[in-house]
């Protein structure tokens, strides 16, 4: 039952970037996580070709979207933690939640997600959130509401060289946000 045991979270980087502060954001999870949340890294989807539906039809879905819907299907719940790219979803992104809504075992059907961002400017990636929201919804997915997560400023709240989040508010708005998501996932999947 999912009600009392420990769950099992995939959390999914917007950003391909090596010196990514989203993926930064991403690896400081598991220390903030609740014991009761156990956090994995998605696959990647850097390697998806674009959704095209003359690729599906004549050969099916790649392997490699294949493995990151598994990854999702198999998930308690989702964390996707991006930037935001003008102003909307990045690319690489849409092109994988675009890819795994044409399967007919939809892996975002019914699956609690909650949002993250960090971004250089004083809207820290909302705009993305909101835009996220709007398509997963498309699709069936459970969106989470409060707190967000929305690191805006990120070269001043993670440390230059080891890319640490330093920024008390957010480590504190994290902890809430990710005790809540576990409550919310609990109440969601017994419903179901
Ligand atoms: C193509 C592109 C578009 C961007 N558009 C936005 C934007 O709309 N809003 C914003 O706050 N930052 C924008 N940025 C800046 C990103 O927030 C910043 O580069 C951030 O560090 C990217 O996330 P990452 O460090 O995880 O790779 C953009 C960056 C790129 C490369």
């Amino acid at each position: 039952m999912v009600t009392d045991r420990q769950l099992d979270v995939l959390v999914i980087c917007g950003s391909l970037r090596k010196g990514s502060y989203n993926a930064a954001l991403a690896r400081t999870l598991p220390a903030l996580a609740p014991a009761g949340m156990k956090l994995r890294d998605a696959p990647s989807f850097a390697s998806f070709p674009l959704y095209n539906f003359d690729i599906q039809d004549a050969t099916g879905f790649p392997h490699e979207v294949d493995v990151w819907a598994d990854a999702i299907r198999r998930a308690d719940g989702l964390i996707i933690v991006s930037p935001e790219y003008n102003w909307s979803i990045p690319g690489g992104l849409k092109n994988a939640i675009d890819w795994v809504s044409r399967m007919k075992d939809q892996p975002f059907k019914d699956k609690p997600v909650a949002l993250q961002s960090a971004a250089g400017g004083i809207l820290g990636g909302s705009r993305m959130q909101y835009h996220l929201r709007q398509s997963l919804t498309s699709i069936d997915a459970h969106l989470f509401g409060r707190p967000e997560v929305i690191v805006t400023f990120a070269h001043q709240k993670f440390g230059d060289k080891t890319l640490e989040l330093l920024d008390q508010t957010a480590i504190d708005m994290i902890k809430l946000q990710l005790a809540g998501f576990e409550r919310y996932i609990r109440r969601v999947s017994a419903k179901e």
